[in-house]
């Protein structure tokens, strides 16, 4: 799929745009803070509702004004597909499509992004929540329903601490708490669900992400996706020893679940939280056998950063109905070499439309440039001259 033409009003820094995209590359150009990512930022908010820099929508609203308004006409073959959403500074955000009012959680079901951007060092490089968000994001891109089950995961969960927090308080335990054998009846069932689909996405994760880094290093460092998991003994959110992810069927899954609950009860008593379930795993990255957190360089870290979003960019296209995914890439050439530039270049070179951000056109390699876009402060001009 493409965005044919995307408009925005009172999204950050923009009062008022209007943009025609085109098939193939767009690339945006600028200095620094005139609107680059923020363009990024309206198009990836249709596939996962949220922004890659702020975990709050209200900073994309204006300074001063009350909603952010984008809208996308986006394009597969002969079909096409208006998405508007509308971001409330307070109160719960709207949604329509083809202009007519939907849930907000429907507007992903339309549109296919895949976003790399700096921030994405972070998947690499930050605590287990990023590496579970980077998977979860992916999970609800690929099957919309399991944004449901992650949803009712947290609220049992949520629910589930409320009551250990209540017993503590109340200096339960052992035991003595009969009610929470139904919220771990609902813990182990949702969190199976969750646990079993992370497992089989790293697992069809690792043969394109071992391509897409060979593809962009150069070489063969080896990848490797592995599942540290709180119900297997792990955990990753207090320590790095990450246990070996048992590859598993649900019912053993369920059967390591409720004895590594029964196991850290009296845990849970005491600390008032829940210490076992897919909101404690983590997502171990390796390359040439040593985890990438704590060991790779910072050149490895960003191409196994890369490599995750590509992978996953090939994984949606391999299964969309929707042709391929919109593919962004914000500030990304300037950090790569030569080559590694013209790698990558090459790699999405064959998407259907990939939209690239610099404040240096020239970083950008020639075979992208087809058509440039300066942005100026919240406006956007053609770039009259054709690259030479
Ligand atoms: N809610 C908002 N209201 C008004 N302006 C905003 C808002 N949020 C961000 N901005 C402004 O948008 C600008 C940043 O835009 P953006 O991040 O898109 O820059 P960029 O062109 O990608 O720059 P860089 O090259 O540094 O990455 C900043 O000047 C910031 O002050
Ligand atoms: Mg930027």
């Amino acid at each position: 799929m493409i965005v044919e033409q995307l408009s925005l009003v009172d999204f950050r820094n923009y009062a008022a745009a209007e943009l025609a995209l085109a098939p193939g590359a767009n690339v945006f150009v600028g200095r620094n803070g005139q609107g680059k990512t923020n363009l990024a930022e309206a198009i990836g908010y249709f596939a996962t509702l949220g922004s890659h820099r702020v975990s709050q929508d209200a900073p994309m609203v204006r300074d001063g004004a009350d909603a952010a308004f984008v809208r996308a006409r986006l394009a597969h073959g002969e079909r096409r597909v208006q998405l508007e959403a509308q971001l409330n500074r307070s109160g719960s955000n709207k949604a329509r499509v083809n202009g007519s009012p939907v849930r907000t959680a429907e507007l992903p079901r339309y549109a296919q992004v895949v976003l790399f951007a700096p921030e994405d060092l972070q998947i690499v490089r930050g605590d287990p929540s990023a590496r579970r968000r980077f998977a979860d994001q992916l999970l609800i891109q690929r099957a919309p329903r399991l944004a449901g089950v992650l949803a009712d995961y947290d609220r049992v969960l949520k629910q589930r601490n409320a009551l250990l927090k209540s017993a503590r308080a109340r200096g339960v335990r052992g035991e003595g708490l009969s009610t929470l054998e139904v919220w771990d009846d609902k813990l182990v069932a949702l969190g199976t669900d969750v646990i079993r689909a992370r497992l089989r996405l790293a697992a069809e994760l690792a043969g394109p992400v071992a391509r897409a880094y060979t593809a962009i290093a150069g070489a063969d460092h080896r990848p490797q996706l592995q599942w540290a998991l709180s119900v297997g003994g792990a955990d990753p959110e207090e320590d790095d020893s990450p246990a070996e992810a048992p590859v598993a069927d649900a019912a053993a899954i369920e059967q390591l679940f409720r004895s590594a609950l029964a196991e850290r009860r009296s845990a849970e008593l005491d600390r008032g939280i829940t210490l076992v379930g897919p909101h404690r795993d983590d997502l171990v990255l390796r390359i040439r056998d040593l985890p990438v957190k704590g060991y790779a360089s910072h050149g490895e870290s960003w191409s196994v950063a890369l490599s995750l979003r590509l992978a996953s960019a090939e994984l949606l296209r391999a299964e969309s109905t929707l042709g391929d995914p919109i593919v962004i890439l914000d500030d990304v050439f300037a950090e790569l070499d030569a080559d590694r530039r013209a790698r990558l270049a090459g790699i999405v070179a064959d998407y259907e439309q990939v939209i690239v951000t610099a404040a240096v056109a020239e970083d950008v390699p020639l075979e992208l440039r087809a058509r440039t876009v300066r942005v100026e402060a919240g406006t956007l001009h053609e770039e009259s001259d054709a690259p030479v």
